[in-house]
């Protein structure tokens, strides 16, 4: 490949560069589910240039001969940046020409561009994820200063016509109440368990994992899906967020779950009871209810109970993702 020149692109040159891009590799979320290919990456293609037009994005264009061979986009986090006070953003999008050479030296010149513009912007926390066969990408982001914070493992079932069972034990499972959420919030205090933000030792560990109980919070208020929390012996023992993805189903008609921020606390008193894996269960049915035929679920691989549980109730492995935090 002739030399490669990336920049920040205008706004006005996206609209123009965008018929350009469905020519160029790049990946589509819910990898091994078997969903309709070409709809799901149309979608994924067309939100990744929304956002690239908006201001709270930078875009990179990489060209070589005047022709578009690469497409990156990073977005700014105002919510991560006022939680902790330290500028965020991260890389969403990449996509990359044909061949492991080309995207090699592609995806290094997109990367370290992407870098500098989200620095000058006032980012001091980048992060960026990639599926793990995802090389070229891979090597360009730890090129590129980026080091590796999690890996995370996704699983998926097909649900239509599976019987999950129901619950036992003394457990009774019901809807999230308000009172319910300075419990949940509770239940995260002095946890341990392996993720993204808390693997980074320049963050801070408790307000990290505050997130976790934030987002419940932020999905209830907002009645983003539904909250599902277990009791026992009268107590408030674990809790799981349910959410069906309705921006994916009304651009694709492909209906399955959001496939971030769906937390799952057990209180650690009650863990090997099977309390998670009746939550689990439980939101499985209310997914068949609303049509939901494919569910995917992830963890990070070190969360070997969280991962026992997905296997135990028939999730099959699908896929595996590097998250990368660098510090500018
Ligand atoms: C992961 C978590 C939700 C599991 O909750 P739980 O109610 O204890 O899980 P279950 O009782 O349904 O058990 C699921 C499986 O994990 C196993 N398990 C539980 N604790 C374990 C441990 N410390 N090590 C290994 N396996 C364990 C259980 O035995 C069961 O498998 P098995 O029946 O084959 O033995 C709970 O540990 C937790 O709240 N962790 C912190 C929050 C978290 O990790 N959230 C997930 C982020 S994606």
């Amino acid at each position: 490949m002739e030399a490669v020149a990336p920049r920040v692109l205008e706004v006005d040159e996206i609209s123009s560069l965008a018929p350009n891009l469905g020519d160029l590799v790049y990946w589509a979320p819910y990898r091994g589910l078997g969903f309709d290919g070409d709809a799901l990456r149309t979608h994924y293609l067309e939100r990744a240039i929304g956002r690239a037009l908006s201001t709270s994005s930078v875009a990179v264009g990489a060209f070589s001969e005047n022709r578009l061979v690469g497409f990156q986009v990073s977005d700014k986090s105002s919510f991560l940046a006022n939680y902790f006070g330290v500028g965020c953003g991260s890389i969403t999008f990449t996509a990359l020409p044909q061949g492991q050479n080309e995207q090699q030296t592609v995806a290094e010149s997109l990367c370290k561009t992407s870098i500098s513009a989200l620095k000058s912007e006032g980012v001091e926390l980048a992060s960026a994820s990639t599926y793990t066969s995802e090389k070229a990408l891979t090597w360009a982001l730890q090129g590129s200063g980026f080091r590796l914070v999690e890996v995370f493992a996704s699983y998926a079932q097909d649900i239509a016509d599976i019987e999950f069972p129901r619950v036992s034990n003394g457990i009774m499972i019901r809807d999230c109440i308000e009172e319910d959420l300075s419990q949940i919030k509770q239940l995260y205090q002095g946890e341990i368990f392996p993720g993204r933000l808390v693997s980074d030792p320049n963050l801070p560990r408790d307000a990290s994992y505050a997130l976790y109980g934030r987002r419940f919070e932020e999905v209830f208020e907002n009645k983003l899906g539904r909250i599902f929390v277990a009791e026992r012996e009268g107590k408030l023992v674990g809790a799981l967020i349910g959410i069906v993805d309705g921006e994916l189903f009304d651009a694709t008609g492909i209906k399955t779950n959001l496939l971030s921020g769906m937390g799952i606390i057990i209180d650690p008193a009650n863990r090997g009871l099977g309390i998670a894996t009746s939550l689990i269960s439980e939101r499985m049915r209310w997914y068949q209810d609303e049509g939901v035929k494919s569910v995917s679920f992830g963890a990070s691989i070190d969360n070997v109970p969280m991962i026992r549980g997905l296997t135990k109730l028939g999730m099959e492995f699908t896929s595996s993702q590097c998250a990368f935090h660098a510090w500018l």
